[in-house]
């Protein structure tokens, strides 16, 4: 195999298309830096959801789609990687080093290299036409190559119990102190900001009850009767363990399930608050998985309603304020 270094340059067009993946809130909570022919990865801790996301699960899984998709566009680039998972012991920030080498990639990721650029986070009403078991496979699939288990919530009695939970998750974090707060912050960035939940992202009715409740945008929700004619489908994703190392790779997972979901004409929603509330997320384990495995995301995913518009990108921080060159 040629071993030749890989030019800096090419390092950084590789860290840009990462930039895309999704975050939660869009906080973008990554910084990146170039060493000798590897890529850094690192948590920014000063991005972090503290009345949301108290576990950091939310933050090392929106790192780990980074890493994800990080993967794909070296891939695309005919680059192959060889990806080290917490290298720093001392440093719990240090999430990843990805060492990049010319040679074969790895075709499956290759595939979804185009997804990357179309994917969105959907928050409208979906379209009625049922999703196929065969494609659900599919993401089940690709999630389980980054080790996480994605399970398709198909039983009407386990969807009911799921729509409770998300129900009471919302309702709880209504009132717990700094949610409202996080929420009104990262729904109203200045622009020149370049990171959030933009009007164009929302909703402008109240919204599915299944999904998280943000501030009204301008989205327009093309159909009214949620739930009746929707035929979107929850799927959650769970690891055998919940440390820092099983919330990376959960979100390794979940950027490879939203990815392949986007390449089969998918909508898709992650949809975290179930894991966010510790009461909650263990009765989802216990009464809708029936599984000692911890749930890590929820993520919605369905055909678009056939009158629905495309969705405007949301938006990123420049590549110069996140990548540190050598
Ligand atoms: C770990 C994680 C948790 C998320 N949780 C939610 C959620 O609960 N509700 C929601 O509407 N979007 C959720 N999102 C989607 C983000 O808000 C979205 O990725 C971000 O705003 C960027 O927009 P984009 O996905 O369209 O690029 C989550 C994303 C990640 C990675």
């Amino acid at each position: 195999m040629d071993e030749e270094r890989v030019p800096a340059g090419v390092l950084a067009a590789a860290v840009e298309r990462a930039l895309r993946a999704p975050s939660v809130h869009n906080t973008q909570p990554w910084r990146w830096r170039l060493a000798d022919g590897a890529i850094e990865l690192h948590a920014d801790p000063a991005r972090h959801l503290v009345a949301t996301d108290p576990d950091r699960r939310d933050l090392v899984l929106s790192c780990g789609s980074a890493l994800h998709h990080l993967r794909v566009a070296l891939a695309a680039a005919g680059l192959s990687a060889r990806v080290d998972r917490l290298p720093t012991v001392e440093d719990r920030w240090h999430l990843a080093t990805v060492t990049v080498r010319s040679g074969a990639p790895v075709s499956a990721l290759a595939r979804l290299s185009r997804a990357i650029e179309e994917r969105r986070t959907d928050r409208r009403p979906l379209g009625a036409e049922p999703v196929p078991p065969r494609v659900l496979d599919r993401l089940v699939t690709a999630a389980a190559g980054s080790g996480a288990l994605l399970v398709p919530v198909v039983d009407d009695g386990a969807r009911h119990r799921l729509d409770e939970l998300l129900a009471d998750a919302g309702a709880r974090q209504r009132f717990a102190p700094g949610y409202a707060a996080e929420l009104a912050i990262w729904s109203h960035r200045w622009a020149a900001a370049r990171d959030g939940v933009p009007a164009g992202a929302r909703t402008a009715g109240s919204g599915d009850p299944d999904l998280r409740r943000f501030p009204r945008g301008r989205l327009a929700d093309t159909r009214r009767r949620w739930a009746t004619d929707d035929g979107s489908v929850l799927l959650v994703l769970t690891t055998a363990g919940d440390g820092v190392i099983d919330h990376l790779l959960a979100g390794e997972a979940a950027s490879a399930a939203l990815l392949t979901a986007t390449g089969e004409g998918l909508a898709t929603t992650p949809l975290s608050q179930s894991q966010e509330v510790a009461a909650v997320r263990t009765r989802l384990a216990a009464h809708v998985l029936r599984s000692p495995d911890h749930p890590q995301l929820v993520i919605r995913v369905g055909y678009p309603d056939p009158a629905a518009g495309r969705l405007e990108a949301t938006p990123r921080r420049a590549l110069e304020s996140v990548l540190i060159r050598p």
